[in-house]
């Protein structure tokens, strides 16, 4: 079995969410094309038109009729499964005059909220986590710009302290320990944003937004991770993903990918205004094991599920270094690999802060498999199934709330079944 043939996934999630969620210091109207209709991105929209934003769809297109900045009385915004959502309204709400609630699902409840509070307390806001994470209760008040040492690499964090800084009074400095995705820079800049980038971190001051009035959104190259890497470790496969960002602040995995021995071509087909194009992944051969260092982990800390399903077919050892982030996304992707793939077979430990891998091993399907409502680990479960059985579809091996694949990637089942030949 093997997987042939071209796809093209949703629109990227990251820079949707931005493009949804900065409409709130953005009057005007933006008719987006290729935004997604997975649920983080819709959970996004409707936080905007809770705030006075209007969104509608037309000849596949969605129209969003930003409410720019403003006054609420009192609201209570359900974030749903999406950290990105949250975080990033965290950000927006601090420096914006009324009363805010943030909430979300059993998973968002559990994720840490702190480390995004506290930076934006130092600017001025007045913020309560309950237990360190949401619910979450805003005062939106006047801030004030800051220097900022972020304390790890993470682009929502990040993201955070810049929307509110576009709000405050004076400049905003913040230094990142290694660089995570930029696209909140990349928005501010091409939005008529003041921002500049050195080798001593970035500074911006305060500015009024001027979104563009037409928006293409490349497809999501996280999501394209899954096909890609499953292409590499399938005997005989060739798949080609089409129109997908190429930022390469997102394409870690790719490097990755490259040094445990995969083949692939990278075609540039525009910028618009982040690069993006078509990525072409052939199997050559077994993959090898390799380290991927400390530094690596931000650029494709969503891919390290996918590329740990590979290192189980790859020759020898696969180390990557201090993935502690990786434990606090919408499930403990670290345990929930060894756990759930552990059970089919394979070779996986962690060790201190790393994730260890030895391979190859003939993975065999397991009872009792459990996305835990994640839905990379739902992805990377179903793509070690088509692994585990090799000569047949993977139809009636289940997988507990394997539904929860729609968060990011409403079309995968359907996808996955054109693609295996
Ligand atoms: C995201 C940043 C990453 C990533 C998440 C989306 C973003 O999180 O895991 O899926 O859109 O900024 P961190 O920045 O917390 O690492």
């Amino acid at each position: 079995m093997s997987l042939q043939g071209t796809f093209s996934p949703p629109g990227d999630k990251s820079i949707s969410h931005r493009v949804v969620l900065f409409s709130l210091l953005a009057p005007g109207r933006m008719e987006v094309e290729g935004l997604p209709l997975g649920q983080d991105v819709q959970t996004s929209l409707r936080a905007v038109e809770s705030l006075g934003g209007r969104v509608a769809a037309a000849n596949g297109r969605t129209l969003i009729q930003g409410p720019g900045p403003g006054t609420t009385d009192r609201i209570s915004l359900d974030c749903g499964n999406s950290g990105t959502t949250m975080r990033l309204l965290m950000g927006l709400l601090a420096g914006r005059p009324g009363e805010y609630i943030l909430d979300g699902d059993a998973s968002l409840r559990r994720r840490p909220m702190e480390r995004i509070a506290e930076p934006l307390r130092l600017m001025g806001a007045e913020i309560s986590c309950t237990e360190g994470g949401c619910p979450i209760r805003i005062t939106g008040r006047p801030l004030q710009g800051i220097s900022y040492t972020l304390p790890v690499a993470s682009a929502q964090l990040k993201s955070a302290v810049l929307l509110a800084g576009l709000q405050a009074q004076g400049m905003t400095r913040i230094k990142e320990p290694a660089p995570s995705r930029d696209h909140t820079e990349n928005l501010i800049r091409d939005w008529g944003g003041y921002l500049k980038t050195d080798p001593d971190g970035m500074r911006m001051e305060p500015w009024a937004l001027n979104p563009p009035s037409r928006i293409r959104i490349p497809g999501d190259i996280s999501s394209a991770a899954f096909f890609l890497c499953a292409a590499a470790i399938l005997p005989g496969s060739r798949v080609t993903a089409q129109g997908v960002l190429l930022n390469p602040t997102r394409t870690g995995f790719l490097k990755i990918l490259e040094r445990m021995g995969a083949d692939l071509k990278i075609e540039i087909k525009g910028e618009t205004p982040e690069p993006w194009g078509d990525i072409t992944v052939c199997y050559r051969g077994p993959l090898s094991g390799c380290r991927v260092a400390p530094k690596e982990i931000p650029g494709l800390i969503d891919e390290v599920p996918i590329l740990a399903l590979a290192a189980t077919q790859a020759q020898g050892e696969t180390v990557f270094r201090d993935i502690r982030e990786l434990r606090i996304k919408e499930s403990d992707r670290a345990s929930a690999l060894t756990d759930q793939l552990g059970a089919m077979g394979a070779k996986m430990k962690i060790q201190g802060d790393d994730l260890i891998v030895n391979g190859p091993t003939a993975l065999k399907p397991a009872p009792g498999l459990d996305s835990l409502g994640d839905h990379r680990m739902a992805m990377c479960l179903r793509l070690a199934l088509v692994l585990a059985k090799a000569d047949r579809p993977p139809a009636e091996i289940a997988i507990a709330g394997e539904e929860c694949a729609k968060i990011s990637y409403p079309g995968f089942r359907e996808d996955l079944k054109r693609l295996l030949s």
